[in-house]
C-alpha cells in the first residue's frame, strides 16, 4: 500500500467546488427536473395505523380535472420486494394487499396533469376501513419482541462477576423518542420509460441502489436503468433506501405511459421516508472505589415497523468504548404499527452513546472523580473486543486538547455550584467511539490532451462536500491544480459506489479514487515506456513523483514531462483508469480499523426558575483521521453538533396513541433549533492519517452528533445536581 503524501491541496479549507452551481441556481435537484409531457403523482395515505381496506370509492377523485389514473392496491400489478442490500432488506412493495399496518402508508397514488390537480384528485379519495386496534408503544404486551437482530450482541469476561467486585453500581432506564430525519429538500423523484429503458433522477444517497433495486421489483434489465442524483438537497439517511414512493412514481409513469414526477410533502416526509426509532435502553454500571469499571451491561430495545429491519444496535457501541473486563451488551426490536424507522444521523451510536455516557458520568460522581480523569483512566488502549491495537485512535489527545481548550480545570465538580446571578452553570462532556464502516467502492480517472481531469464515481454528495474532497484528492494525487479537476457523481452508470452514509463514503471513495489515480499515473508511464524521446522512459511508479501538470522522476526532478506531451506525441486524447477499494481487515492488518473518536465540551445556563436550558458553548474535539479539507470537514462536525443540541434539546416525533397519526408533521410543529438556540462552536482535529486505508481518513458525517445529549445531560446535572434520562430535556423535567 502507497500511502497519500501530504500536500499542497489536501488538507486546505478551499471552498466547494460546487458552490457556484449551487447559489446561482444552476444546480438541479431531482424536484427541478422536468420532461415534456410529465405528468404528476400525489399520495393517498392511510388514516388509520392498523386493519384492512373494505373498499374505496374513487368516482369523484377520478373525476376530478386532469385526472389520468387512481392506482390502487385493486389494480396495482404484482411488483416485487426489493433486494437485501449493504444496509438490510428493503422495504415491502406498495399496494400488494388490503392490508394496514401503520397511518400514513401509501394506499393509492394519483397521476394527473398538474401537481395541485393530482393532490386535490388524492383528497377526494374515498377509503373504508376494517380498523383493528394498533400496537404502538415498545411496552405493548402485544408487541412481538425480536431477538438479537443484527448478530450482534457481546458478552466479554463474567457480568455477574464483575459486578460482584464493584463498590458502586450505577443502574438506570434511558429514553429516546422517535425522531425524523428532515432534511431541507422534499423528497422528489421523477421517472420515465423508455420501452423497458427507465430514467429516474431520485432524491437517494445511493444511486446504484435505486437502479438495482428498480430493476428487481419491475424485472427490466439493470443496465437499462439509470439513475441520477447530482444534488440532493439533504439526507440524514432518509435517502438510504429504495421507499414506496419512488416505487410508486416508477409504476405511474409505466400506467400513464408518460413521464410522472412526484414531491413528498412535509407531512409525508415524516412517514415515508424512515426516521430515527426510540428506544428504551436499561444500563448497568459497576466501579471500583479507585475509579475502574470492572462491569458494564447494556440492553436496548427499540421500535420497528411490522415487516420491515432496520440497523440500530443501541447498545453495541458500549461494548467497543472502554477498557472494561466484563461488559454484555443486548439488542432487541419491538414489532409496532408505524411507519418503517431507518438510519437517521448515526443511528444507534446517537441513542446509545446517551445512555452510556451519563452513566459513566453518574459513576464517576458516585466514587468522586472527576469525570474527564474518570474516562482517561478506563481508556480503551486497545479494541476491546478483538484485543488488537487500534489502526489510529487519539482519544486521548482529544479529552486533554479538548478540555484545555475549554478550560475544564475551571469545573467547580459540585453539582449547583458555579454560577452567573441567577443562571446555574454546567460544564459537561461525553466521549465517543464511533464504529469504524467502509464498503467496497469503484471510481475511473482520466487526463485528456489538454491537460485536465475527469474523475468519476457513482456517489452523492449530500451536503457533505463530497464533490469538493474528491476533486482536491485527485489534483494532489496526478499533480494537477484544482481548477484542472471535475469530479463527476450521481449518476448510476459511472462506476460503483456505496451509499453516502455510516460515515463511510470519503473513505471508501477516497481510497478509490487513490487507486484510480494511481494506475493513471501507471497508465502514463506505459505509454513512455519505450519511449526513447521521453525522460520517463523505464521508470517504474516508485520512481516519479507529480506536480504542475507533469509526471517527473524523484531522483532529478527537471527530468519529467506534462500529460499533456505525452498525449500529444503518442497520438492520444485521453487516458484512463480505474481504481477500486477494498475495506481494510483486521486479519490482514493486524490492527483492528478505527472509526473516529471524539470528546465533546458543553457549558449551558440553566434559568431554574423559568427552567430554561441554554447551551452557552461547545468545543468538539475530534479524531477523524487524515482531514482532506478543514473547511468542509469542521462543518461536518458543526452540523452534527447542532444535529446534537436538536436531539438533545428540541426533536420529538409525537405519535398520538390512540390513532398513530404522527400529531406534529409539520415544521412549524416538529422543533429543531434555530440560530438562537445555537451557540459559537469550536472544532479541533487530532490525531493523524489512520493506518488501515492509503488515504487514511476516518469519517467525519455522524460522529459530531453523538455525544451531545449526553454532554448536555451531564452539564444539567452539573448545573442542577438533576439527571435526566429521557429526551429531549423539555422544560417541563427541569422545573
Ligand atoms: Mo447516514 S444516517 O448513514 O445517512
Amino acid at each position: 500500500m502507497t500511502t497519500l503524501e501530504t500536500g499542497r491541496t489536501v488538507g486546505a479549507g478551499i471552498d466547494r467546488v460546487d458552490a457556484p452551481l449551487k447559489v446561482t441556481g444552476a444546480a438541479h435537484y431531482p424536484n427541478d427536473f422536468s420532461i415534456p409531457g410529465m405528468a404528476h403523482a400525489a399520495l393517498v395515505g392511510s388514516t388509520v395505523a392498523a386493519g384492512r381496506i373494505r373498499g374505496f370509492d374513487l368516482s369523484q377523485a377520478q373525476a376530478a380535472p386532469g385526472v389520468l389514473t387512481v392506482i390502487t392496491h385493486l389494480t396495482a400489478p404484482q411488483l416485487e420486494r426489493g433486494p437485501m442490500t449493504l444496509l438490510g432488506g428493503s422495504p415491502p412493495a406498495p399496494l400488494q394487499d388490503d392490508r394496514i399496518l401503520h397511518y400514513g402508508q401509501h394506499i393509492a397514488v394519483v397521476v394527473a396533469e398538474s401537481a395541485e390537480q393530482a393532490r386535490h384528485a388524492a383528497r377526494l379519495v374515498r377509503v373504508e376501513y376494517e380498523t383493528e386496534k394498533a400496537v404502538l408503544g415498545i411496552d405493548d404486551p402485544r408487541a412481538q419482541i425480536v431477538e438479537n437482530p443484527w448478530g450482534l450482541d457481546t458478552d466479554r469476561g463474567d457480568i455477574d462477576a464483575g459486578f460482584g467486585q464493584a463498590d458502586v453500581i450505577v443502574e438506570d432506564t434511558y429514553t429516546t423518542p422517535d425522531n425524523t430525519n428532515n432534511p431541507l429538500g422534499l423528497m422528489a423523484t421523477l421517472a420515465a420509460w423508455h420501452g423497458d429503458a427507465l430514467t429516474v433522477h431520485d432524491s437517494t444517497q445511493w444511486p446504484h441502489n435505486v437502479r438495482t433495486s428498480l430493476a428487481a421489483i419491475f424485472k427490466v434489465p439493470e443496465s437499462g436503468v439509470r439513475v441520477l442524483a447530482p444534488f440532493v438537497g439533504g439526507g440524514f439517511g432518509a435517502g438510504l433506501r429504495v421507499w414506496s414512493h419512488v416505487i410508486l412514481t416508477v409504476l405511474a409513469a409505466r400506467q400513464v405511459k408518460r413521464p410522472v414526477k412526484l414531491v413528498l410533502t412535509r407531512p409525508e416526509m415524516f412517514t415515508s421516508v424512515g426516521h430515527r426509532p426510540n428506544s428504551v435502553q436499561q444500563i448497568k454500571i459497576g466501579a471500583t472505589r479507585a475509579g475502574d469499571l470492572v462491569a458494564i451491561e447494556h440492553h436496548g430495545i427499540s421500535s420497528v415497523a411490522m415487516e420491515d429491519d432496520d440497523y440500530e444496535p443501541v447498545s453495541f457501541g458500549s461494548a467497543v468504548a472502554y477498557a472494561c473486563p466484563n461488559v454484555l451488551t443486548r439488542d432487541r426490536q419491538a414489532r409496532l404499527n408505524i411507519p418503517c424507522p431507518g438510519s437517521m444521523r448515526a443511528p444507534a451510536e446517537g441513542q446509545g452513546n446517551f445512555a452510556l455516557e451519563c452513566a459513566i458520568d453518574d459513576v464517576a460522581h458516585a466514587v468522586g472523580m472527576d469525570p474527564l480523569e474518570f474516562r482517561l483512566r478506563n481508556y480503551a488502549e486497545e479494541h476491546p473486543l478483538s484485543g488488537l491495537p487500534w489502526s489510529s485512535k487519539a482519544l486521548r489527545e482529544c479529552y486533554t486538547e479538548g478540555a484545555e481548550r475549554f478550560g475544564w480545570s475551571r469545573r467547580n465538580p459540585e453539582p449547583g455550584s458555579m454560577r452567573d446571578g441567577r443562571l446555574l452553570i454546567g460544564y459537561g462532556l461525553a466521549g465517543v467511539s464511533y464504529p469504524f464502516y467502509q464498503v467496497p467502492c469503484q471510481a475511473r480517472a482520466s487526463v485528456r490532451r489538454d491537460g485536465s481531469a475527469h474523475v468519476r464515481s457513482a456517489a452523492t454528495d449530500i451536503g457533505t462536500g463530497t464533490y469538493t474532497v474528491m476533486t482536491q484528492l485527485a489534483a494532489e494525487l496526478l499533480g494537477l491544480d484544482v481548477s484542472q479537476v471535475r469530479f463527476d457523481l450521481g449518476d448510476s452508470d459511472m462506476p460503483y459506489s456505496p451509499q453516502a452514509g455510516g460515515s463511510g463514503l470519503t473513505g471508501a471513495l477516497g481510497n478509490a479514487v487513490h487507486t484510480a489515480c494511481r494506475r493513471l499515473v501507471q497508465e502514463f508511464l506505459d505509454v513512455v515506456a519505450g519511449d526513447a524521446g521521453s525522460p520517463l522512459r523505464g521508470c517504474l511508479l516508485d520512481d516519479v513523483t507529480v506536480g504542475d501538470g507533469r509526471i517527473h522522476r524523484v531522483d532529478d526532478p527537471a527530468q519529467g514531462e506534462s500529460y499533456a506531451d505525452i498525449l500529444a506525441r503518442h497520438g492520444l486524447e485521453e487516458l484512463s483508469a480505474d481504481g477500486r477499494s477494498t475495506p481494510p481487515r483486521s486479519e490482514d492488518l493486524g490492527m483492528a480499523p478505527a472509526g473516529a473518536f471524539g470528546a465533546k465540551f458543553v457549558e449551558v445556563r440553566i434559568d431554574p426558575e423559568l427552567g430554561l436550558l441554554r447551551v452557552a458553548r461547545v468545543v468538539s474535539a475530534i479524531d477523524g483521521g487524515r482531514i482532506l479539507n478543514e473547511k468542509t470537514a469542521a462543518s461536518q462536525i458543526i452540523g452534527g453538533t447542532v444535529g446534537g443540541i436538536s436531539q438533545a434539546m428540541f426533536e420529538e416525533t409525537a405519535t398520538d396513541a390512540g390513532t398513530g397519526r404522527i400529531a406534529n408533521a409539520t415544521f412549524g410543529d416538529y422543533l429543531m433549533p434555530v440560530n438562537a438556540d445555537v451557540p459559537d462552536m469550536e472544532v479541533l482535529f487530532l490525531g493523524g492519517p489512520d493506518r488501515a486505508t492509503a488515504v487514511g481518513t476516518k469519517g467525519v458525517g455522524e460522529i459530531g452528533l453523538v455525544g451531545m445529549a449526553a454532554a448536555i445531560g451531564n452539564a444539567v446535572f452539573h448545573a442542577t445536581g438533576r439527571r435526566i434520562r429521557s429526551l429531549p430535556f423539555t422544560i417541563d423535567q427541569l422545573m
